[in-house]
């Protein structure tokens, strides 16, 4: 069932990097196995936001008590690091029109169309960037179907398994522009 709760969607900006912080102190252990793209503590956070230019965060936010309920990071461009399984995909990868991406959603708002939505909303704003394809962060664990399931729903579809600590799809998105 869909929340009555009110939600908005941001881009985050450095005045909200307390909130983040208690957003990300508060993920149970079951997103964190799931999540987990960079440190959570306050030093991580500001070494992302404020001290680099090339990662961008989105926030869905409880209009009620001003809480963030979903949290996205972004880095323009590709990880280095996975390039090699993206080529080998058969992808030209190109910094100015990749960008890489990991969601979350706080446990009691998951499976309620909030991340769907803060998904779309970033579509948005990247196609705005000059953006053309969305690449999962790491992949996404292959036994995570709810992940998969909210990927594929979305547009995103299935490059190619990996093993890191058990078994992962890549996947991207191609973002049309009209
Ligand atoms: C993955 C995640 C970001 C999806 O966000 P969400 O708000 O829960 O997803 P939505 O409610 O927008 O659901 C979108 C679709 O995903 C699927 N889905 C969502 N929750 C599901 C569940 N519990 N079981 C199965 N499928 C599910 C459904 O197809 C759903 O569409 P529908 O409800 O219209 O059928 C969120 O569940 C999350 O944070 N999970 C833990 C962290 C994680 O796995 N991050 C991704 C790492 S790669």
């Amino acid at each position: 069932m869909r929340h009555t709760i009110p939600y908005s969607f941001k881009k985050l900006e450095p005045s909200d990097l307390d909130r983040l912080c208690s957003y990300l102190e508060k993920l149970g252990p079951e997103t964190r196995r799931r999540f987990g793209p960079h440190g959570f503590d306050r030093n991580s956070l500001e070494n992302l936001f404020i001290h680099q230019q090339e990662f961008l965060g989105y926030v869905a936010t409880n209009d009620e008590n001003n809480e963030i309920i979903a949290y996205c990071v972004l880095k323009k461009g590709y990880l280095e690091h996975d390039s090699f399984r993206f080529h080998s995909y058969g992808l030209t990868l190109d910094h100015a029109t990749d960008c890489t991406f990991a969601p979350s959603v706080a446990e009691e708002w998951q499976g309620k169309g909030v991340g769907g939505e803060l998904t779309n909303f970033i579509i948005g704003d990247l196609k705005e960037m000059g953006f053309r394809r969305i690449l999962l962060w790491g992949g996404v664990q292959s036994d995570n179907h709810q992940a998969l399931r909210y990927y594929e729903k979305l547009g995103f579809r299935r490059l190619g398994q990996f093993e890191y600590f058990g078994m992962n799809d890549d996947m991207c998105l191609d973002m049309f522009h009209e």
